[in-house]
């Protein structure tokens, strides 16, 4: 396999091994200010702690097609602190969840560091979301208020989530909501609620192949992990200019969009828009953006709009170009040489881990096609289904040796849930299959369970196929990850209907449309076949593994345990 020479041998990591060697997380910790106090506030620790040193400089550069809106840290504190100060005039307390639905905005890491600092807990979620995706995020956390946007705030089921009190809406409050403008009258000082390390920060939702979504509570040590990999992976100085250009509903649109680059005193790039290569190109030139965060998708999708685009915009400012959430295919790493004259700095995680635990360090010679090695501070081993560790070039489950700062603290209400990734204690196991090479790097081989990674977000079979069956002519519905060249995967649909139906292409739209409107346009299935019967086991199951392997025209494996339909 061929090898890259490494892309920046002066990082600030340095060597790899001499790191790895004297690794500490203790001396990490050592960087913040509670390791004087030992009072943890990660919005004090990421915003407030530097106002005195940094107080002018950019933390917020938010930017779409026509504008462009800065926010220093002294304004990023002083305006979360008033809404810190709403918020505790509202009778929201330490330990509530406070969900943000917002589209990309100012307003919405406002409102993210105002929950944060009266210690309640913030679970942002994408404004893609709609009514039955809320749904079943709000009765499984049972929110008091959500901070919205007029333009989404018609999807929150209010009715039907008891505990939700309160509606903080920005841009058009109207009967008992709250405008989000009424923290400008409010205080513009805050002492923030003083938390232990291993306290509340923030849940994310995430898929698993059963059940519905998981909250996956994150602590406030997790910023330990968020500060170290922004030094050492992202490679932040305090000069650049950064942009993560994930969705602060997503896991890495926190870590990294927000905590990582803060923690370190380095701004952030926000924008607001779909997707396209102008708009993505250009924010790089109108920034100067110096280190790019993205996804293999996005690279593709680029890499399809070819060289020539890239000449017409000034993109000499890229230092770094790092990307996760889906396998990186070493053709567009090639591409990256060419068309960026770099690398792609490929990296591996989950909602779960919390931070980048294996990655390719700008110090250390890239193989395409491989996810990299551990950071320091983490073990990672592949382990067969006992637990035993596999030897060089094994394909087994990738897992990751418990005590890392950023590792989840719970699975909300579901300790079995929780308990089930660590069933070969002291091992966290990720759900990835993978093997490790003879020079330590580790290689992505794909999932082991039925979760669907399309252009890089994790959906859960189940709850497509919940909202599938709720369809008034549906029996019966089966969703697999189909793969496509650029997005990875596709979620494609196996659907039973009820006798007589007609099994038009009208039907297939409208239902293609209904989980859109109902759920989430990312979860919509792209492809619907009709078919007679579901393959199943004899309990009842829904094998989708037999419906995935006959549409790759595979060889269907060991069915011992199916019944009717295969
Ligand atoms: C799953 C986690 C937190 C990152 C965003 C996604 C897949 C992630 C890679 C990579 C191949 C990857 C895995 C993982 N994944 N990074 N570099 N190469 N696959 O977070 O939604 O929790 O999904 O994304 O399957 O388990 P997530």
């Amino acid at each position: 396999m061929d090898k890259l020479a490494a892309h920046n041998p002066e990082s600030n990591m340095g060597d790899y091994d001499k790191a790895r060697s004297t690794f500490r997380w203790e001396d990490v910790a050592k960087n913040f200010e509670f390791s004087v106090t030992g009072k943890v506030n990660a919005a004090y620790e990421a915003v407030d702690r530097h106002v005195e040193e940094l107080g002018d400089k950019i933390a917020l550069r938010f930017l779409d097609d026509e504008k462009e809106v800065t926010y220093t840290f002294r304004e990023l504190s002083v305006a979360s602190n008033r809404f810190a100060n709403l918020l505790l005039e509202l009778g929201i307390k330490q330990g509530d969840r406070v969900f943000i639905f917002m589209p990309r905005s100012i307003e919405l890491y406002v409102a993210f560091f105002g929950i944060l600092k009266i210690a309640a807990i913030p679970v942002p979620l994408f404004e893609a979301f709609m009514r039955a995706g809320l749904l079943d995020r709000m009765s499984d956390c049972d929110p008091v208020a959500v901070v919205t946007h007029n333009s989404l705030k018609d999807r929150i089921p209010r009715d039907e989530v008891p505990s939700l009190k309160t509606l903080i809406v920005a841009d058009g409050a109207e009967g008992d909501e709250i405008s989000f403008d009424e923290n400008r009258t409010r205080k513009g000082t805050f002492e923030p609620v003083w938390l232990g390390l291993d306290d509340p920060l923030l849940i994310h939702y995430t898929s698993g192949s059963t059940g519905k979504p998981k909250g996956v509570l994150h602590a406030q040590r997790a910023i330990i992990g968020h500060y170290q990999t922004g030094k050492w992976i992202l490679d932040l100085k305090k000069d650049d200019v950064y942009w993560c250009t994930a969705d602060p509903g997503w896991v890495t649109g926190t870590s990294y969009g927000i905590f990582a680059p803060l923690l370190n005193g380095v701004g952030t790039t926000i924008i607001r828009g779909r997707f396209t290569a102008k708009r993505w190109y250009r924010t790089i030139e109108r920034a100067g953006v110096t280190v790019w965060y993205t996804a293999p998708t996005a690279l593709r999708l680029l890499m399809g709009k070819g060289e020539e685009l890239i000449s017409e915009f000034d993109l000499s400012s890229l230092r770094l170009i790092l990307s996760v959430g889906e396998p990186l295919n070493p053709e567009v790493i090639h591409w990256a040489l060419k068309a960026y004259k770099q690398p792609i700095h490929d990296t591996w995680w989950m909602t779960e881990t919390g931070m980048i635990m294996i990655s390719n360090y700008p110090s250390m010679p890239i193989k395409p096609g491989s996810m990299g090695k551990p950071f320091p501070g983490v073990e990672a081993a592949i382990i067969d289904d006992e637990g035993v560790e596999l030897g060089v070039n094994e394909v087994g489950n990738l897992a990751l040796k418990k005590g890392w700062p950023s590792m989840m603290k719970s699975i909300w209400k579901r300790d079995e849930k929780y308990r089930e990734y660590f069933r070969h204690d002291p091992w966290f196991t990720s759900g990835d299959a993978a093997y490790v090479d003879e020079d330590g790097y580790f290689h992505f081989h794909g999932r082991v369970d039925d979760v669907i990674n399309t252009a890089g977000e994790r959906v859960g079979p189940f709850e497509v196929e919940s909202r599938l069956v709720e369809h008034p002519l549906v029996v019966e519905a089966a969703v697999i990850g189909k793969p496509d060249p650029v997005r990875g995967e596709i979620i494609k649909a196996f659907v039973v209907v009820k006798e007589g139906v007609d099994e038009s292409e009208e039907l297939k739209s409208e239902l293609i449309e209904f989980v859109k409107k109902g759920l989430a346009a990312h979860a919509a299935p792209r492809e619907i076949e009709f078919i007679d019967t579901l393959p199943k086991t004899r309990s009842g199951k829904i094998m989708r593994r037999v419906l995935k392997a006959r549409e790759l025209g595979l060889d269907l494996g060991d069915l011992s345990g199916a019944g009717e339909g295969v």
